[in-house]
């Protein structure tokens, strides 16, 4: 028994290192979000076995238009953890469900400025979370791509 053992626990750490983040689940990827408004970021956060707890979030939108400030037109090669553009959300973040058919989640409004480029951009989130017994502390990274109309 002692292959399946390891192969287990192998499987629980890949587990832990994956199954706590968080994914912005609307607007989805490829969506267009106006600018002048308000948005509405769900923020999803699959259940997991392994314990964990959100503490924190980020919410970032960075244009990857060229500009005066931001010349380069492949913005979406520097990574968002990098580059997080105009902050549009710190605070809170604690997942609950709501539909029985869908994970926990939270929904965030975020407000585009009138300013902001018009075009691509990566809307992203950093996500703070402390996962299992330790606890680990993670801060989880990820993103849409979007057209801001
Ligand atoms: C955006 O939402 C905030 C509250 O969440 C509200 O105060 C503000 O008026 C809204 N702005 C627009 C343009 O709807
Ligand atoms: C967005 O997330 C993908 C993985 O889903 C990653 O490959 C890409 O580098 C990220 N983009 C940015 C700008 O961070
Ligand atoms: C979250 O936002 C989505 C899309 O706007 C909406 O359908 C859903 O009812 C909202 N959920 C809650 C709990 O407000
Ligand atoms: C979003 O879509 C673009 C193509 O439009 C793709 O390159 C990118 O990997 C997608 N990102 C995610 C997080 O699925």
């Amino acid at each position: 028994m002692k292959l399946p053992t390891i192969a287990l626990t192998l499987l629980a750490s890949v587990l832990s290192a994956t199954a706590q983040s968080a994914f912005i689940r609307t607007p989805a990827n490829g969506s267009a979000i106006s600018r002048g408004t308000n948005t509405t970021v769900q923020v999803t956060k699959p259940n997991s076995l392994t314990g964990s707890t959100s503490v924190a979030l980020a919410i970032g939108l960075r244009s990857c238009e060229p500009s005066t400030t931001s010349p380069s037109p492949s913005c979406l090669s520097i990574p968002s953890d990098e580059f997080f553009g105009y902050v549009a959300y710190t605070g809170p973040f604690a997942p609950v469900y709501h539909e029985t058919a869908l994970p926990p989640y939270q929904n965030l409004t975020v407000y585009v400025p009138q300013g902001f480029a018009q075009g691509t951009a990566v809307l992203s989130i950093a996500h703070f979370v402390l996962v299992g017994a330790g606890p680990e502390t993670i801060l989880d990274v990820s993103n849409v791509t979007v057209t801001v109309v």
